[in-house]
C-alpha cells in the first residue's frame, strides 16, 4: 500500500507496526504527503521507508495536482491507496486509479470535512467515532467499511477528544487494511463485504465501472 499523510502520521505509524509481521498480509511501498518535513514523512523516511511529498501550492490547479500526485503513487504500484490524516480532497487521477480508502474522526454521514472533531463537539453529540471508507469523487461519501464509537465526556475538548478517537482509529485502521489485504472485498451500491469475491487485491482496478 501507498499511505497519504499531511501531519503526525500516527495512524501510518500503527501501519508500519502491523506491517512488520509477515502475517499481517499488507506492507507499505512508500508514504505520501502534500507537505514538506511533517512529522509523519520524518518518521517513515527514519524507518527505511520511501517517502514522496508533492505540494499543493506547487501546482497552478488542482487537476494538475492530482494527476502528479496519481503519476507518484502509481509508481509504487500499490494494490491499495490509504488515506490516513491526509488532508487533501483527492481526484479522479488518483481515485480512478487505484482502489483507496481513508479513515474520517466522525462517525458518516454525519460530520464529514475537515473539522469532524470541532463539529461534532459543537454540535453536542454524546457520540462521535470513527469512520473508515472507500474513496469516491466526493468528500467523505464513499461506501463505509467499518466504524467504531467513541462517547463524548463532559469536559472534552477538541484536543482531547481527538486523542481518544485516534487511539480507536488506530485500531480500526490496522485490523480493516489486514482484512482488505488479506480477504478481498466486494462492492455492492454502499454495501462494502470482506471476502474474495469480484474483486480482491490481486484484481485492483477500482473504477466506476467495477464497484
Ligand atoms: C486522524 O484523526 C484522521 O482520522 C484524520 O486526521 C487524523 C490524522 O492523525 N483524517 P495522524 O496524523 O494519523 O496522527
Amino acid at each position: 500500500m501507498v499511505v497519504l499523510i499531511s501531519g503526525t502520521g500516527s495512524n501510518m505509524a500503527a501501519l508500519l507496526e502491523a506491517s512488520k509481521d509477515p502475517d499481517y498480509g499488507a506492507s507499505i511501498v512508500a508514504v505520501g504527503s502534500d507537505r514538506e518535513g511533517t512529522p509523519g514523512i520524518e518518521l517513515a523516511g527514519g524507518a527505511g521507508v520511501p517517502t514522496f511529498v508533492v505540494p499543493f501550492r506547487a501546482y497552478t490547479d488542482r487537476a494538475r495536482w492530482d494527476a502528479a500526485m496519481a503519476e507518484r503513487i502509481s509508481g509504487y504500484r500499490p494494490d491499495l491507496v490509504v488515506s490516513a490524516g491526509f488532508m487533501r480532497i483527492l481526484g479522479p487521477a488518483v481515485v480512478g486509479r487505484h482502489p483507496a480508502v481513508n479513515i474520517h474522526p466522525a462517525l458518516l454521514p454525519s460530520f464529514p470535512g475537515a473539522h469532524a472533531v470541532r463539529d461534532a463537539l459543537a454540535h453536542g453529540v454524546r457520540i462521535t467515532g470513527t469512520t473508515i471508507h472507500f474513496l469516491d469523487e466526493g468528500v467523505d461519501s464513499g461506501p463505509i467499511i467499518d466504524q467504531a464509537s467513541v462517547p463524548v465526556q463532559d469536559d472534552d475538548d477538541e484536543s482531547s477528544l481527538h486523542e481518544r478517537i485516534k487511539e480507536v482509529e488506530r485500531k480500526m485502521l490496522v485490523d480493516t487494511v489486514g482484512r482488505l489485504a488479506r480477504e478481498g472485498w466486494t462492492i455492492d451500491g454502499r454495501h462494502v463485504r470482506f471476502g474474495r469475491t469480484e474483486h480482491s487485491v490481486a484484481d485492483a482496478t477500482y473504477t466506476k465501472e467495477n464497484r
